[in-house]
C-alpha cells in the first residue's frame, strides 16, 4: 500500500477528555508557571505535544498484561518475559531493567567512565550528557555537521563523522574512550537516523581500536524504519530485522522504553559481555533495585515486554512515523520554518528563523513554546540554549547552533485533526511574530536547568 493512504492500525476503545481553557486562563497559568512549560500543570494543558517519553496510550494486550504481573521480590516471571523480548527484538543476552533511561545511563556511566574520559557521542543528550560528566567524563560531538544544519536534507543527519571520530582517537588515546555513545535517532537534531553504512563504519574503525560501541536504543525502532524507508538493500525488509542488524554493531545499549517500547514507565541496559552485565546487575542494586525489577513493579515489566512486540510491527512503525510527517509538512504549506527532513517523533520548529530578531541569550525558542500554548493551549519544549545549559569548566552558557522547539507526538495518542488545529495554531503564532519578543531567565538550577527554570517576558 503506498505511503499516502497510511493509517492507523488500532481502533479506539476508551478515550479521556482533555481541558479546553481561555486565553485569559492560560496566561495566568503560564506566569505562575515560570513561562517554563514543564512547570505547567498538565490539567491547564489542552494538546500535551511535549514529549513522547512515557506519554503513549497502551493497547488492550499490554492492559491485559498489567494484570498479570507477579508482584514477587526476586524473579518475577514478568522479569523473564522482558528478557525473552529483549533478546529476541534487539539480540543482547544480557538484560538488566531499570527505572527509566537515565537509570540505565547512571548505571553504565557509573561502571565504565573513568575521571578524564572522554565519550564521543552522535550529539548530546541533555542527560546522557550529564550523566557522563557526574562520573568524570567529557562528552565529544562527533555527528556530522548537516546535523547541525536545519536546513540540511541528508537523509541521515545522525550519522558519525569518522573523521572526527578519528581525530578525538588521536588526540587522547583509545585508552582513554571507554565507549562510543551511539544514538538513533537523534533527538537533540531533530529525530535524525543513522544509517547501516554508517554504524557499520564505527564499528568496523572502533574494532580496530577496542573501544566499545553503546547504543543508545531510545528510538532505534524508528531509526530502524528509516533505514528501511531510505537505504539501499532494506526495502522490504522488516523492521524488527532491522532492528537486530543494527544492534548486532554494538556491544550493548541503554534503554528507555517510555518511548518505542510503548509504554509510560520503564527502561533497561543489555549487554553481550558477562562480566560486564555482572557488574551493571550489582550496580542496579545500588541505584534501582535488585536486578530483576530494576525499581519497576511486575507489571510494569509485563506491559514493556508486550510493548517491545507491537514496537517492531511494520504497520505500527509506519503509521506513527508518517503521523509525524503528515504534521510537520501541514506546518511547511503555512510557511512555517521547521528542521528538514522532518524527524522521527516530532516536529522541530527552528526558532532562530521563527524569531531571527530574538538574541539566542533572550531564549527565543523559549518564548515561541509560551507563544503557541498562550495561543491553543499547545504544550511544546524548547530544545535551544535552555536545553544546552553551561559549559561547566567556563560557566558560560553553551551555544548550540540549533534553537528548535519540539512539538513532539506520543504514540497512538492523538487524533489526525487535533494535530491540523495545533498546525493552525502555530502559523496565527508566526503570523504575529514580529511583534514578540524574548525573556530573561529568572531562576536557574544546577542540573539539567530546562526542567526547572523560570522566566519573565522582556519589555515589546
Ligand atoms: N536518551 C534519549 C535519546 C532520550 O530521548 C531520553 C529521554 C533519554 C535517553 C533518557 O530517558 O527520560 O527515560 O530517563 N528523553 C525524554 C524526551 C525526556 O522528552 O526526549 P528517560
Amino acid at each position: 500500500m503506498s505511503d499516502s493512504r497510511w493509517f492507523e492500525p488500532y481502533r479506539i476503545k476508551m478515550v479521556e477528555r482533555i481541558p479546553i481553557t481561555t486565553p485569559e486562563e492560560r496566561r495566568k497559568a503560564l506566569d505562575e508557571a515560570g513561562w517554563n512549560t514543564f512547570l505547567l500543570r498538565s490539567d491547564q494543558v489542552t494538546v500535551d505535544l511535549l514529549t513522547d517519553s512515557g506519554t503513549n496510550a497502551m493497547s488492550d494486550e499490554q492492559w491485559a498484561g498489567m494484570m498479570l504481573g507477579d508482584e514477587a521480590y526476586a524473579g518475577s516471571r514478568n522479569f523473564y518475559h522482558l528478557e525473552d523480548a529483549v533478546r529476541r527484538h534487539y539480540g543482547y543476552p544480557h538484560v538488566i531493567p531499570t527505572h527509566q533511561g537515565r537509570g540505565a545511563e547512571h548505571i553504565l556511566s557509573e561502571m565504565l567512565i573513568s575521571e578524564g574520559d572522554v565519550v564521543p557521542g552522535n550529539m548530546y543528550f541533555t542527560t546522557t550528557r550529564l550523566h557522563q560528566e557526574l562520573a568524570g567524563g567529557r562528552f565529544e560531538d562527533i555527528v556530522v555537521d548537516e546535523a547541525h544544519d536545519p536546513t540540511s536534507r541528508h537523509p541521515f543527519k545522525g550519522n558519525v563523522d569518522p573523521a572526527k571520530l578519528e581525530r578525538v582517537i588521536a588526540e587522547v588515546g583509545p585508552q582513554r574512550i571507554p565507549y562510543v555513545c551511539i544514538a538513533g535517532t537523534v533527538n537533540m537534531a531533530g529525530g535524525q537516523p543513522i544509517s547501516m553504512e554508517n554504524l557499520r563504519a564505527v564499528r568496523d574503525l572502533t574494532r580496530r581500536r577496542g573501544i566499545r560501541v553503546i547504543l543508545d536504543a531510545t528510538r532505534a525502532v524508528e531509526n530502524a524504519y528509516f533505514i528501511q524507508e531510505r537505504e539501499r538493500g532494506y526495502t522490504g525488509v522488516p523492521v524488527a530485522d532491522i532492528l537486530l542488524e543494527l544492534c548486532s554493531y554494538t556491544d550493548g545499549c541503554t534503554m528507555s522504553a517510555k518511548k518505542d517500547s510503548l509504554v509510560n514507565i520503564g527502561g533497561w541496559i543489555a549487554l553481550n559481555d558477562p562480566d560486564l552485565a555482572a557488574e551493571a546487575r550489582n550496580l542496579c542494586v545500588v541505584y534501582e533495585g535488585l536486578h530483576t525489577y530494576g525499581g519497576l513493579a511486575g507489571r510494569d515489566l509485563e506491559a514493556m515486554a508486550r510493548g517491545i512486540g507491537e514496537s517492531v510491527d511494520d504497520d505500527h512503525v509506519r503509521a506513527r512515523i508518517l503521523q509525524v510527517r503528515e504534521f510537520g509538512e501541514r506546518l511547511l504549506d503555512e510557511g512555517i520554518p521547521i528542521v528538514q527532513p522532518i524527524g522521527g517523533h516530532a516536529v522541530f520548529l527552528d526558532a532562530a528563523r521563527f524569531y531571527p530578531h530574538i538574541p539566542q541569550e533572550e531564549f527565543p525558542a523559549q518564548r515561541l513554546t509560551a507563544e503557541v500554548f498562550l495561543d491553543s493551549g499547545t504544550r511544546s519544549m524548547e530544545r535551544g540554549i535552555v536545553s544546552a545549559g553551561r559549559n561547566p569548566a567556563t560557566g558560560q552558557h553553551r551555544r548550540p547552533k540549533l534553537e528548535l522547539v519540539r512539538l513532539t507526538l506520543p504514540r497512538r495518542v492523538y487524533t489526525t485533526r487535533q494535530l491540523e488545529m495545533v498546525a493552525g495554531s502555530v502559523s496565527d503564532v508566526y503570523a504575529r511574530r514580529e511583534d514578540t519578543v524574548g525573556l530573561e531567565m529568572t531562576y536557574e538550577p544546577r542540573y539539567l536547568r530546562f526542567f526547572q527554570a523560570r522566566f519573565r517576558p522582556l519589555e515589546a
